[in-house]
């Protein structure tokens, strides 16, 4: 009787240290999140231009694109850059007008000149400026189709998220293998609590997409699409609360450079959509209750031809490590 007691009591108390932590993760956020009030706007524009100006990257990249598209975002992007202040680094202005200037040419003439001269003469004004690099864009390259299979280098670096995809479904044999690899990825004291789901049906493929919403302009080339999920009931105490995120994420990750490894073209797509969404997404993919969503992988063969991506260009070294001696 004593004995049960105390188990209540421990349980009762990990459980209360659950609600404590999720309520530090929520005041966090609140605290530091890119809409927050209490960061400076300026602070805040350095991510904000870095994903107006990828979407223009990604537009860009599309095998079907609009002329004169996505003239709003751009109007958007160019205030931001010229509200932008530098001492926060230069990163997202250069990545912001080297894919402005992209949109630029692509378009050497057309219906919607006026706007485009517009960002032309937007472009003009930074081009003349002394040690700014224009990084954003476009680029292509041809893949190595045949030949030796790729060291981990070349793989590391000759991945790139692409979105045309060959409309060919990858053979199971293939799939399988692509998955084993991935397993390779390491998990917390090996749990492995990460999961694939493959859709290769048109009609359930569309209607994840469709709920999915960031493969808009290249969904219909996608025949080739895996869900990545991670299960809850891995996790234990307030502590875990984020690790399945840790762990599907270094999943993902083992599973987009495997994909590179075995000549597959490939595009991650978030999953960040609110509970509604989560559980539709979970109905229509026939995804297992307590399984959490990580990301969608948009799938395709490697063809011989060159495929074009976006720059998606790094930011400078000094910006993401601290070496920090010590006092
Ligand atoms: C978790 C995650 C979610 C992503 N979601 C999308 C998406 O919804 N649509 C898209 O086109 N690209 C998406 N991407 C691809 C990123 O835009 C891409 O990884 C980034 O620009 C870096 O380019 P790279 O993958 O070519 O190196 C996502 C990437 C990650 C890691």
């Amino acid at each position: 009787m004593l004995e049960n007691a105390r188990k209540l009591r421990s349980f009762l108390s990990t459980q209360a240290k659950v609600v404590i932590s999720y309520v530090y993760d929520v005041s966090n956020y609140l605290r530091y999140n890119g809409d927050s009030l209490l960061v400076p706007k300026k602070e805040r524009l350095y991510y904000r231009i870095i994903v107006d100006a990828h979407s223009v990257e990604k537009g860009l990249s599309l095998k079907d694109r609009r002329p004169g598209f996505g003239q709003q975002k751009i109007k958007r992007l160019m205030k931001e850059v010229s509200s932008y202040d530098t001492s926060f680094g230069a990163f997202p202005l250069e990545m912001a007008v080297g894919a402005l200037r992209a949109y630029v040419d692509f378009h050497p003439q057309g219906p919607e000149l006026h706007f485009v001269e517009e960002v032309r003469q937007f472009v003009e004004r930074f081009t003349k400026l002394d040690g700014v690099a224009l990084t954003g864009g476009v680029q292509s390259a041809v893949p190595r189709v045949e030949g030796p299979a790729l060291t981990l280098l070349e793989g590391l670096q000759s991945r790139h998220s692409v979105r045309h995809f060959d409309q060919q479904l990858i053979d199971r044999t293939t799939l399988l293998e692509l998955v084993r690899l991935a397993q390779g990825a390491p998990s917390q004291c090996n749990r492995q609590a990460t999961r694939v789901y493959v859709y290769q049906g048109r009609h359930q493929i569309d209607r994840i997409l469709a709920l999915q919403g960031g493969a808009r302009g290249f969904s219909q080339s996608i025949s080739n699409l895996v869900i990545v999920t991670s299960d809850t009931r891995a996790w234990r105490g307030s502590n875990q609360r984020n690790q399945i995120y840790v762990d599907g994420a270094l999943f993902l990750m083992h599973f987009l450079l495997a994909a590179e490894a075995l000549r597959l073209v490939a595009c991650p797509l978030n999953l960040a959509v609110d509970s509604r969404v989560e559980r539709q997404i979970r109905s229509v993919g026939r995804i297992r209750p307590g399984e959490r969503l990580i990301a969608c992988v948009a799938l395709g063969p490697m063809a011989g031809a060159a495929i074009s991506f976006a720059k998606s260009p790094r930011r400078p070294i000094d910006e993401v490590v601290s070496f920090i001696a010590e006092e």
